[in-house]
């Protein structure tokens, strides 16, 4: 299991039973909102959509050298985040795992298309509205490649995870007779990555989903209890006391370089969920030690409203022993005999004492090792932490309606029919920018 420690937050906070109570309320309230979809989703995922999925990716393995996942935020974020942690070399075998569709660069699309003309490959096209600017575009370009590759043949190269009952792309995917996986109607974007919108790309890239769905199980059932053992409850208690207390900036921290998109997939989950009414704190993420060259001196004494949460790992899988030199001419004979990861943790235990010596309150989550049965357990445990939190904060964790107003503005600007007033209004406000 995952561990929590939140003892040297303990500090900078008041006593936490009342923080404690609100959280447990708000463990019950959770499930009174739209979207709760997923808070059973593990419980709820039988060996029929596992071996759907691993079937679909045994087809992809054997006639694709790429996956092309087409999606943004969290049709997206989750795959990446597990691909990247679980990874398990540098050079990799087998099917490659690549994203598009998150962003509106011309020159990134170009390239992938021309690398993309080489190989062979499938598309992973997910969309749970269907109508997404970014993946729907970025789908259209690479179709035409398929078409243009494969001919008669493109549509079976495409996996299409979507809505049951509505969406341009479910639409697509009935005429074209494309492969489909469901996104369930009550789980949101950021909630699904353990439905096929993970699932997929992850069995893809050689991961084992029943372990990452058995980990969130297992965190499933540890986070449905209404009392202090509950670690989403702790959590969001504390995250909830020191936002009160000025604490308005979290910092996702790890000593672990792989966890980098995972933090990545938890700024998107908080930031959307909780960033609402003028209200939320805001989700930031640094790599240590690489970043403690860089953002460390902000941390040590730039203004005090962050707190830190850490991501720690406890047993590497890999060790690397540092030798002794002879002539110890870099004056590093100190550390011969230790491993890297020794040193990896020193720095870790260094930074904390610093980082809470000079105000920043810490949380300590522990992970066993970096696994597919620890990544589950993560993915739940945020997730429910932070329909809790969301909701000790008085804001709706499964709506984004901010993220309305660009898309709004981009369609007027594109000339999108139906969109002609505003756009003559903000054609005229770039106009007195030029
Ligand atoms: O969390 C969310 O709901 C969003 O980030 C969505 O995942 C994102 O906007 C993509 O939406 P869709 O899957 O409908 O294309």
């Amino acid at each position: 299991m995952i561990k929590t420690d939140l003892t040297l937050a303990a500090p900078f906070l008041p006593p936490m039973e009342p923080w404690l109570d609100r959280a447990a309320r708000a463990l019950d309230a959770v499930s009174g909102y739209d979207y709760t979809g997923w808070l059973h989703l593990p419980t709820r995922t039988g060996s029929a959509l596992l071996d759907e999925v691993e079937a679909a990716a045994a087809r992809i393995r054997a006639d694709s050298e790429v996956l092309l996942v087409i999606g943004i935020g969290g049709s997206y974020l989750g795959a990446r985040a597990a691909r990247d942690l679980l990874c398990p070399s540098l050079s990799g075998g087998g099917t490659k795992l690549l994203f598009a569709g998150n962003g509106l660069s011309g020159q990134a699309a170009r390239e992938l298309l021309d690398y993309l003309r080489e190989r062979d490959f499938s598309v992973n096209v997910i969309s749970k509205s269907g109508s997404t600017t970014e993946p729907a575009a970025a789908f259209r370009l690479f179709y035409e490649l398929l078409k243009e590759k494969y001919g008669a043949a493109a549509p079976a190269r495409v996996y299409a995870t979507t809505d049951a009952e509505k969406g341009a792309l479910l639409g697509m995917a009935k005429t074209q007779g494309f492969t489909r996986f469901v996104i369930p109607g009550d789980v949101g974007g950021r909630y699904s990555v353990l439905t096929p919108v993970g699932l997929l790309p992850i069995a893809l890239a050689g991961y084992d989903i029943d372990e990452l769905v058995r980990g969130a199980r297992d965190m499933q059932r540890l986070c449905a209890k209404n009392h202090d053992d509950n670690p989403a409850i702790q959590y969001a208690a504390m995250r909830n006391a020191l936002y009160e207390s000025g604490k308005d900036i979290e910092l996702l921290a790890s000593f672990h370089p792989r966890l980098r998109s995972f933090a990545e997939w938890w700024k998107q989950l908080f930031g959307e969920s909780e960033g609402k009414q003028g209200k939320g704190i805001f989700p930031a993420s640094v790599l240590y030690t690489t970043d403690l060259h860089s953002m460390g001196q902000y941390v040590q004494q730039g203004r005090r409203n962050l707190f830190e949460t850490v991501i720690s790992v406890e047993k590497s899988r890999r060790e690397l022993l540092i030798e002794r030199d002879a002539d110890d001419l870099d004056g590093l004979n100190y550390l011969a005999g230790q491993t890297v990861e020794h040193c990896n943790r020193m720095a870790a235990a260094g930074t904390r004492f610093a980082h809470v010596d000079g105000g920043v309150p810490n949380l300590q989550i522990t992970i066993r090792q970096v696994d597919e049965y620890s990544l589950g357990q993560l993915f739940y445990f945020f997730e429910k932490a932070c329909g809790i939190s969301a909701y000790m904060l008085g804001v709706n964790p499964f709506d984004q309606p901010g993220v309305e107003d660009y898309k709004q503005n981009m369609f007027a600007l594109l000339g999108k029919p139906g969109y002609e007033e505003r756009g003559a209004q903000l054609q005229a406000r770039l106009a007195e920018e030029e």
